[in-house]
């Protein structure tokens, strides 16, 4: 949706809240003029928006349009409310087109896209499968996984036994630590998947450790779903028995997540969303969900996520060229972790004031901890990624030129004047995007 477009909605009479349009206004202004570079952030299609804003947001739907019996689906409504016609109809729709999205053959897998996000996804994983107090194995926060996989500040920690495992000396998953963990401990489920690891993920070996413990391998794959079902990444099916992934991210749908298991598994994994731990479903969400899939059943999709990967390669190999220190040594999907501190010639204090720095000269990154942080609230790392960039059209040669701004900024990150020179070319380089972009909510 162009500018013009939006703003138009928002001074329309019928809009009548200033303040909010105000803020909204801005937030555009504030997209539109600084590069994201956040990996697990994107851009809409326009059609993903409508559907989001329509009228299936006034609609209470909760149940299944399917009921369960003997853990078999059989086709009777299983809503709790009338006028569930078109409710019904988008559900089923969604979950027809993210099984065939998600899944090379979708009478094995059962889908549940009622998730109101990636975390509640992960949690109702666990509540599907495991008793409170039963063991659970997860990617420490500190290595790149996720809270949901068993931090110490999150409910998956705090209700489940928690045992995290970590990365070798390379910044590589240690499958032989892993196996040993899951041998002393017998854990009832393996979360592997990440949110900042630029390395493929081996589902395989996950399963091989999974299957001598007689754990469910469960894989969290909100940041690499678009590289899984392009063929760019390895599949977790038919390792995994279930997976979880958020569908805003790299698939560039709705805030939502979707949980995907093998048949057997659906029956529990719907009762562990609704009514386990979840009330009514955002059916809006679930029509943009559905258009979204849509979209990433195209080809051009899998060009994009092609485009994804070869920008990340460029841009970590020119950020190593340029003196920074890459995290695992190098990138194998669509991310990039940066050690700003361990890096000799760069002042830098840490990743989070690097981040704020970035910020005043237009470029929007994340502080993250890197391998061995001791203090995750002032972490050594940035992490970088290029979905949200490669939706706007950007390719290999604003890659080299944005290595190189990064690192003009952090050299110079003293120097307002210097931000500031910095941030008016990076609007100029996102207004030539942006423009050919007429089809995003941007
Ligand atoms: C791997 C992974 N899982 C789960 C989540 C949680 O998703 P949400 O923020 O939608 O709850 C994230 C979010 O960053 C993530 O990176």
């Amino acid at each position: 949706m162009s500018i013009k477009n939006f703003y138009e909605i928002l001074k329309t009479s019928e809009f009548k809240d200033i303040e909010v349009a105000d803020i909204i206004n801005d937030e555009l202004t504030r997209q539109r003029s600084t590069l994201c570079l956040i990996p697990s952030e994107n851009y809409i299609s326009r059609e993903v928006a409508i559907a989001l804003s329509s009228p299936l947001n006034n609609k209470y739907s909760e149940g299944y349009p399917h009921k369960w019996k003997e853990n078999t689906v059989i086709s009777q409504n299983g809503k709790y409310y009338q006028g569930q016609k078109n409710a019904i109809a988008i559900e089923e729709l969604a979950m027809k087109r993210g099984l065939e999205l998600f899944t090379q053959n979708p009478d094995l897998y059962h889908i549940n896209v009622q998730s109101l996000s990636g975390a509640p996804a992960n949690l109702a994983v666990l509540n599907a499968f495991l008793n409170k107090g039963d063991t659970f194995m997860g990617l420490a926060l500190d290595f790149g996984g996720h809270l949901t996989h068993g931090h110490k500040v999150n409910i998956t920690s705090k209700y489940y036994n928690a045992v995290q495992y970590s990365l070798n000396n390379n910044g590589e998953l240690d499958f032989d630590e892993i196996e040993k963990l899951a041998l002393l401990h017998k854990p009832k489920l393996i979360f592997c998947g990440a949110t900042a690891y630029p390395l493929k993920i081996d589902f395989s070996k996950f399963s091989e450790i999974a299957k001598k413990v007689g754990a469910i391998l469960a894989a969290d794959i909100s940041h690499i779903c678009g590289l899984c079902i392009a063929n760019e990444h390895p599949h977790p099916f038919p390792y995994a028995d279930v997976i979880t992934t958020t569908t805003h991210k790299i698939l560039r749908g709705p805030r939502a997540g979707i949980i995907i298991s093998k048949k057997e598994y659906g029956q529990q994994i719907d009762k562990s969303i609704f009514p386990g731990i979840q009330g009514g479903p955002h059916m809006s969400a679930i029509a943009a969900m559905a258009v979204a899939f849509k979209e990433a059943m195209q080809p051009e999709y899998r060009d994009y996520i092609k485009q994804v990967i070869k920008n990340a390669k460029v841009l970590s190999e020119e950020l190593q060229k340029l003196g920074f220190n890459i995290v695992s040594k190098r990138t194998e999907n669509h991310l990039i972790l940066l050690d700003v501190v361990n890096n000799g010639h760069l002042s830098v204090e840490n990743g989070s004031w690097l981040a704020e720095r970035l910020e005043l000269a237009g470029i929007i990154t994340n502080k993250n901890t890197i391998p061995g942080d001791k203090k995750p609230w002032i972490p050594s790392g940035i992490r970088i990624g290029t979905p949200a960039a490669t939706t706007l059209g950007m390719k290999e040669d604003e890659m080299k030129l944005i290595a190189n701004l990064i690192k003009k900024a952090t050299e110079n990150s003293h120097s307002d004047d210097t931000l500031k020179n910095i941030s008016l070319e990076i609007k100029t380089l996102l207004n030539l995007f942006i423009e050919k972009n007429n089809n995003l909510l941007i």
